[in-house]
């Protein structure tokens, strides 16, 4: 019998892909299986990024590049920063990595060891909890609230800031609940951080173009007084429709850089030249088919909102960004996960259990709205007719 280490045991897992996988096995079995489980856009790659990605392959960049990125990547992320948030980046501070995941993984590592606090959004992307348990760190979650229409709550983070934390984590828009945390909830959270000046600062930002009813981003690079302790994780997967391109960014703090540079060269040692390439089209290119796809997802929006409401036993917020929903489903005396599974075997309507982002997402069901007008009516009627 193989050891493996202690640490592996605490590992968890991101249940969109076991979904995924289920989905996919019902499907070869002949089921039709209407897929709002997914949580990447059912739209394909703009052609003037895939272009890019074609010609750099053409043009002979098939080598290594610098571990932190192409330096031409790194300056249109700068440029692109100042064009969304009116900030001031340095392309020194940016750090291109495979996908927004490496920047949790990483940061999380770096701050994570047995006796020390980690704070994060529960429920929230699994995979925080997840890397917190696997680097021996405790971690101590926000509880994210349908009250509070899944936003933050700056008091009740601060309140369990201790000598213990290292780091804390936020998320907005916020994957699963779709929750939007307002200005004024995010300057309060930076006016208490700064009695904790020891405490560093990750902030998923990789929604952020994916907002609302006319509801603006909020970045916490706006806030220069945090500047020096905060990560900020961005990324092309959700925004230019690139889930499996593999490319992400972050923007580090200088004290930082020199740690996650060394990670990354342990790691990956650059990512792909080529998907660099297309990066660099997608941040300098054309913006229209990144707005016809929010457009198209806003309409998706408010008729799963709608029609979600209409089921009996389900209450469902107005989500204000990403592409998903979490509706409460307490009163149709399912669990989350026998939900799921009545859902997807017996409706053939993948979704997400709300306990897949943490213990506190019981009562609750994710449903992504990557899917077409069609799919999700029929997902819905489906789901009715099995209730
Ligand atoms: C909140 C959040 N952060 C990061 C990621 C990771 O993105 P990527 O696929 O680029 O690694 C996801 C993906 O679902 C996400 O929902």
């Amino acid at each position: 019998m193989l050891q493996t280490s202690e640490s592996l045991s605490r590992l968890g897992t991101e249940s969109a892909f076991d979904i995924l996988a289920r989905a996919q096995t019902l499907e070869q079995s002949g089921k039709n299986i209407i897929n709002l489980g997914i949580g990447q856009p059912d739209f394909k790659t703009p052609e003037h990024i895939v272009e890019a990605g074609i010609k750099a392959l053409r043009d002979g960049h098939h080598g290594y590049t610098p571990a932190n990125g192409l330096p031409v990547l790194r300056e249109a992320v700068c440029n692109d920063l100042h064009r969304r948030h009116n900030v001031k980046v340095d392309p020194k501070n940016i750090v291109i990595v495979p996908g927004g995941k490496p920047t949790m993984f990483f940061s999380i590592l770096m701050f994570g060891e047995p006796g020390a606090e980690i704070i994060y959004p529960n429920p929230g992307f699994p995979i925080y909890e997840s890397v917190i348990k696997y680097s021996g760190a405790t971690p101590i979650p926000i509880e994210i609230t349908e009250e509070n229409n899944f936003a933050l709550c700056a008091d009740t983070l601060l309140s369990l800031i201790t000598d213990k934390t290292r780091l804390i984590i936020i998320n907005s828009p916020a994957n699963p609940t779709g929750g939007v945390t307002p200005r004024e909830e995010i300057e309060k959270l930076v006016v208490g951080l700064e009695k904790h000046p020891n405490v560093a600062i990750l902030s998923d930002e990789i929604y952020s173009e994916m907002l609302y009813d006319g509801r603006q981003h909020v970045s916490l690079l706006e806030f220069p007084q945090i500047r020096n302790r905060l990560i900020m994780l961005d990324g092309w997967s959700k925004t230019y429709a690139m889930t499996g391109w593999r490319i992400g960014c972050a923007v580090w703090p200088d004290q930082l850089l020199e740690h996650i540079t060394r990670l990354c060269i342990n790691d990956h040692s650059c990512v792909n030249a080529a998907t660099q390439y297309a990066g660099v089209a997608a941040l300098t290119g054309p913006k229209d088919d990144v707005k016809r796809m929010v457009h198209a997802f806003d309409t998706r929006r408010k008729l799963m909102v709608s029609e979600l409401n209409k089921i009996a036993g389900f209450r469902c917020a107005d989500a204000a960004g990403a592409f998903y929903t979490f509706p409460n489903i307490e009163a149709t005396g399912l669990s989350s996960k026998e939900a799921q599974d009545l859902f997807l075997n017996d409706a053939g309507v993948a979704t997400i259990s709300g306990t897949s982002f943490g213990h506190l997402g019981e009562g609750f069901l994710r449903f992504s709205y990557s899917n077409s007008i069609s799919n999700i009516e029929e997902a819905i009627d489906r789901i009715k007719r099995v209730l």
